[in-house]
C-alpha cells in the first residue's frame, strides 16, 4: 500500500551538506521522490508547520532556526513511507533517542539541531503536504 509523506532537511541539514545523504537514503530503502523544492521558510509556514508545538517552550526557538535558512522539502512516495522515513529519521534525541545508522543517529547532537522532518501520521502527512506544496 502506497503512500506519501513530507520529508524537510532542516536548515543545519542543509548547511552541512547532507541533502544528497539524505536523498540517497531515501532512494535506497526503495522510496521515491514525488516533489522537491529548496525553499525560505516563511514566519507564518514555520508556525503552521508545527502549530502542535505552539504551546511548548521550545517553539519559539524551533520557528527562529526553521526560518534561519533554506530548507529542501520533499514529497516521498512508497510502501509505509511515512513510517519508513520515520525509521530512516531516528528518534527525535540525536543522542538518546536516534540509532547509528539513522540519518539523526550518525549526524546529530542537537534534539533542536537534529537535521530532517518526517510526517508522523496520515492525517499529518496531508497535512503537511498541502502546507508545503499546495499545488501538487
Ligand atoms: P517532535 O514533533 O516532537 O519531533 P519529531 O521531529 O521527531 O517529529 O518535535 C518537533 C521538533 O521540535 C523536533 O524535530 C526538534 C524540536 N524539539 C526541540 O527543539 N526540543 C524538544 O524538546 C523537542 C521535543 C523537539
Ligand atoms: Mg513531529
Amino acid at each position: 500500500m502506497s503512500e506519501r509523506t513530507l520529508v524537510l532537511v532542516k536548515p543545519d541539514g542543509v548547511s552541512r551538506g547532507l541533502v544528497g545523504e539524505v536523498i540517497s537514503r531515501i532512494e535506497r530503502k526503495g522510496l521515491s521522490l514525488v516533489a522537491l523544492e529548496l525553499k525560505h521558510v516563511s514566519r507564518e509556514l514555520a508556525e503552521q508547520h508545527y502549530a502542535e508545538h505552539a504551546e511548548r517552550p521550545f517553539f519559539g526557538s524551533l520557528v527562529e532556526f526553521i526560518t534561519g535558512g533554506p530548507v529542501v522539502a520533499i514529497v516521498v512516495e512508497g510502501v509505509r513511507a511515512i513510517a519508513a522515513f520515520r525509521q530512516l529519521a531516528g528518534g527525535t534525541d540525536p543522542v538518546e533517542k536516534a540509532v547509528p545508522g539513522s540519518i539523526r543517529g550518525d549526524f546529530g547532537t542537537e534534539v533542536q539541531y537534529n537535521l530532517v522532518h518526517g510526517s508522523d501520521s496520515p492525517d499529518s502527512a496531508k497535512r503537511e503536504i498541502d502546507l508545503w506544496f499546495p499545488n501538487l
